[in-house]
């Protein structure tokens, strides 16, 4: 039976995935119903979907829900906006059995599966949890704190430079790994630069390479350096976010403004060093950013990680030497090597002729 459940579970996971264009703060669900050893409704919470993927599937499968196994990768009323009409769906509707990857509760009602199981429906619980876990990764945490979640991403030499000495960084990486840097935006809130990478490299931060929504574009620029002729100005302003200090020129903001963007005065970093970075996350989050892909450059990557405000790292290794350049991660103030940024559930792939690093921060 366990390798039955997983395997179903693995279809749920696959279903849920399809998700991915959904907001973070909402979960990404797979919901499969087997009768007879055979799948007999399926379905996904849709980017715009306002019915929860359970019903869906139920209604899907119909009267052979009776007897049947439902799997979902979350708790079924993670989803829902009305929990208790989904958990009378799921008690009418004659299943057997319920499993579920995460059985975190997250919905307002009385725990769901203790329902269920007090209604004589049989529960299963953890089938492929830490991918269960790992899918919804951004959505918990979010949840948990009101803080988004963070992955930083770059691309590097095997030397560890992120640019020349010059400031040249493109294409350090393969065309294969500039669509990853296109499925990460696709699968975040909102993309974070810092100015010195606008000033650069002149970026659109925008999902071209394959479909998907356009995250919020985000520039920390404290001194509103930023050019009107930038492309984040100049495409899509209405959808730039530039969070300055109150050391930025009040004229250039209603410039800015004028221009399309929304201009935020953040609180300035303690340190003198530009903008507060865990105060802009918290301001994001009330905002309903739930994740953030932060992009670069080396500044504000390091600012990022020294902080410990990252929860992911994603690295593109290029088979390149660059020798003296702009290195990806500056002084992070480690002395000793039981200080070093350790990581977990460490993953890596070839893509390319690069190598792509994936892990979680400890
Ligand atoms: N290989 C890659 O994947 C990749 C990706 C992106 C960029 N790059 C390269 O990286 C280089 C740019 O890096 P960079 O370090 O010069 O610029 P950056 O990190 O993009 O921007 C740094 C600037 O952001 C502002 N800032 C505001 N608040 C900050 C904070 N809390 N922490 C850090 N910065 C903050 C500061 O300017 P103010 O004081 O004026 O606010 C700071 O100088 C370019 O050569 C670019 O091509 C490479």
């Amino acid at each position: 039976m366990a390798h039955t459940d997983e395997r179903y579970m693995r279809q749920a996971i696959k279903l849920a995935e399809k998700g991915v264009d959904r907001p973070s703060s909402l979960p990404r669900v797979g919901v499969v119903v087997v009768a007879n050893g055979s799948v007999v409704g399926k379905a996904f919470a849709g980017a715009g979907g306002s019915v929860p993927a359970l019903t869906s599937a139920l209604n899907q499968a119909g009267e052979k829900c009776e007897g049947a196994s439902i799997y979902a990768n979350v708790e079924p009323s993670a989803e829902a906006t009305d929990a208790e009409k989904l958990i009378s769906r799921l008690l009418d509707c004659g299943a057997a059995r319920v499993v579920v990857g995460i059985a975190e509760s997250l919905s307002e009602a009385r725990p769901v599966l203790d329902r269920l199981n007090e209604a004589g429906i049989e529960v299963v619980t953890g089938v492929c949890e830490q991918q269960c876990r790992r899918l919804n990764e951004a959505y918990f945490k979010y949840v948990h704190t009101q803080v988004p979640f963070v992955t930083v991403k770059f691309a590097q030499s095997l030397d560890g430079r992120l640019a020349t000495a010059t400031g040249n960084s493109q294409w350090i990486s393969s065309p294969s790994s500039l669509r990853l840097a296109h499925q990460l935006r696709r699968e975040h809130d909102c993309v974070m630069v810092g100015i010195g990478t606008v000033l650069a490299d002149d970026p659109r931060l925008t999902v071209r390479l394959i479909d998907g929504r356009n995250p919020l574009r985000v520039v920390v620029d404290s001194h509103l350096r930023i050019p009107s002729t930038a492309r984040l100005l100049r495409e899509g302003a209405h959808r730039t976010l530039i969070a300055t200090t109150a050391q930025a020129d009040s004229g250039r903001l209603s410039e800015l403004e004028g221009l399309g963007a929304e201009v935020m005065t953040a609180t300035g970093a303690a340190d003198g060093s530009g903008v507060d970075l865990p105060e802009l996350l918290r301001t994001l989050g009330r905002r309903g950013v739930a994740s953030v892909l932060v992009e670069g450059g080396a500044r504000l990557i390091t600012s990022m990680v020294a902080a410990r405000l990252a929860d992911r790292l994603v690295v593109v290794v290029a088979p390149k030497l660059i020798g003296r350049g702009i290195e990806a991660i500056g002084d992070l103030g480690t002395t000793n090597l039981d200080e070093a940024i350790t990581f977990s559930s460490v993953e890596t792939r070839k893509l390319g002729a690069d190598v792509v690093f994936d892990a979680r921060l400890n």
